[in-house]
C-alpha cells in the first residue's frame, strides 16, 4: 500500500470545486431506467449511452472522477477507442464500482445486505492492472417500522470496511457509501439519528479494519425526509441538519464527503449542497462534493431517448447538471443558472424542446 498515492487520489477526487459523476449502474438498473423511457435494453445501447456521457464537451472542468460499471470499463467509443483511454485523455481519474449488489438479509426480513467480498482481491488487482484508481461499495440501509436492526447495519458496516481495507492494499481508493434510503414516511429527525448511527458504526468498523481515513471518500446520503412524509424540510433545515449529522460522526481526518443524490430531484440535490457550503464551509474539516448519478444524469436520458440525433442536447443538459453542481461546491448556485439553461432550450416545438419542458428545466 503506497499511503501517499492514497491521500493524493483521494484529494484529487474532492479537489477544488469538482466531483464525482457515477454512471455505475449494474445492468439490470440501467435497463430498469432504459425501458422506463422506452429505449432498448441492450449491450450496445448501454454502451451508446456510456459514450454519449463520457464524450460530452468540457465534461472534466467539472468532473474530476467518474464511476463505471464492470461492463463499462471495458467497453470502447464506436470508434473503438477504448473508455478508459478517453477518460484518460480527459484528465479525468477512472474510479469503479466492485459490490455486487444488495440482497436479502437473512433473518432480517425487510433489510438488505451487500455482497461482493469473495474473490473481491483478484478483481481489485485486475481492476488497477486496467487503470482504475478507486472503487466504490454502497450499503443500503432502510428506514422503516422498526428497522434498521443494528445487527443489518453492523454486517454492512463491516464489509464495507472489509472492502475498503482491500481497495487500499490494493492502492485503490475506496469510495465508502452507506446510504440511507430515502423511501418511507420518516421525519427529517429519524433521518438524522439513524444516518448518525449507522455512520458512527461504520467508522468503528473502518477503525477495527485499519482503514487509512485520510486515503478514503466517504459517500453518504443527505438527511432528508422520507419522499411520503407530510412534513417537507427547507433547504436551509436540510443543509444544517445534514451538517451537524456529519460533525457529529465523521472523523476530520477524512479526505472528502461526496454525497450520493439518492432520488432527489436534480435542482434540489444542487440546491441543498450549495447551502452546505455557503452556510458551513469555512467551518468544516472536510469539503462536501458531490458523487451523483441520477440527479447529473436524469435530465440528459430523458432527452436523449436512445436517438442518436438527440446526443448533443443530451449532453448539454448533462453538462448543465455538472456546472449547477460544480458552482454549489463553491456555493454560488443559483435558481438564475435553471431559468437562464431553459430559456435556451425550451423555445421552439421540437421533440427536445418538448423533452425539456417536461422535466422542468
Ligand atoms: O450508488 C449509487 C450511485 O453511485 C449514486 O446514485 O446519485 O442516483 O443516488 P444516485
Amino acid at each position: 500500500m503506497n499511503t501517499q498515492d492514497l491521500i493524493d487520489t483521494a484529494h484529487s477526487i474532492v479537489a477544488a470545486d469538482k466531483g464525482l459523476l457515477a454512471m455505475d449502474e449494474s445492468n439490470g438498473t440501467c435497463n430498469k431506467r432504459f425501458a422506463a423511457l422506452g429505449i432498448p435494453q441492450d449491450e450496445e445501447t448501454r454502451r451508446a449511452y456510456r459514450e454519449l456521457i463520457l464524450t460530452t464537451p468540457g465534461l472534466s472542468k467539472c468532473i474530476s472522477g467518474v464511476i463505471l460499471y464492470d461492463e463499462t470499463i471495458r467497453q470502447q467509443k464506436e470508434d473503438g477507442t477504448p473508455f478508459l483511454k478517453v477518460i484518460n485523455d480527459a484528465g479525468i481519474i477512472a474510479g469503479i464500482k466492485v459490490d455486487t449488489g444488495a440482497k436479502d438479509m437473512a433473518r432480517y426480513p425487510g433489510e438488505k445486505i451487500t455482497e461482493g467480498l469473495d474473490g473481491l482481491r483478484e478483481r481489485l488487482s485486475e481492476y488497477s492492472r486496467m487503470g482504475a484508481r478507486f472503487c466504490k461499495w454502497r450499503a443500503v440501509i432502510a428506514i422503516g417500522n422498526g428497522t434498521p436492526n443494528r445487527g443489518c447495519i453492523e454486517a454492512n458496516a463491516q464489509a464495507l470496511a472489509r472492502y475498503a481495507a482491500l481497495c487500499q492494499e490494493a492502492n485503490l481508493v475506496p469510495v465508502v457509501e452507506p446510504e440511507v434510503l430515502m423511501s418511507g414516511d420518516h421525519n427529517l429527525k429519524r433521518c438524522s439519528d439513524t444516518t448518525e448511527e449507522v455512520l458512527r458504526i461504520v467508522f468503528e468498523q473502518l477503525y477495527s479494519q485499519r482503514v487509512m481515513l485520510e486515503g478514503m471518500i466517504l459517500k453518504p446520503n443527505m438527511v432528508l425526509p422520507g419522499l411520503s412524509c407530510a412534513e417537507q424540510e427547507s433547504v436551509d433545515a436540510v443543509a444544517s441538519a445534514t451538517v451537524q449529522c456529519l460533525l457529529r460522526s465523521v472523523p476530520a481526518a477524512v479526505s472528502g464527503i461526496a454525497f450520493l443524490s439518492g432520488g432527489q430531484s436534480a435542482e434540489l440535490a444542487s440546491a441543498r449542497l450549495n447551502m452546505m457550503n455557503s452556510m458551513f464551509k469555512s467551518q468544516l474539516p472536510w469539503a462536501l462534493a458531490f458523487s451523483f448519478a441520477r440527479a447529473i444524469q436524469k435530465p440528459a436520458l430523458e432527452i436523449w431517448q436512445g436517438k442518436k440525433s438527440h446526443v448533443s442536447a443530451a449532453q448539454e443538459a448533462l453538462y448543465h447538471r455538472a456546472l449547477c453542481n460544480q458552482a454549489a461546491r463553491r456555493g454560488q448556485y443559483d435558481a438564475a443558472m435553471e431559468a437562464e439553461y431553459a430559456e435556451k432550450n425550451t423555445s421552439g416545438d421540437s421533440e427536445i424542446s418538448r423533452a425539456n419542458t417536461r422535466i422542468k428545466l
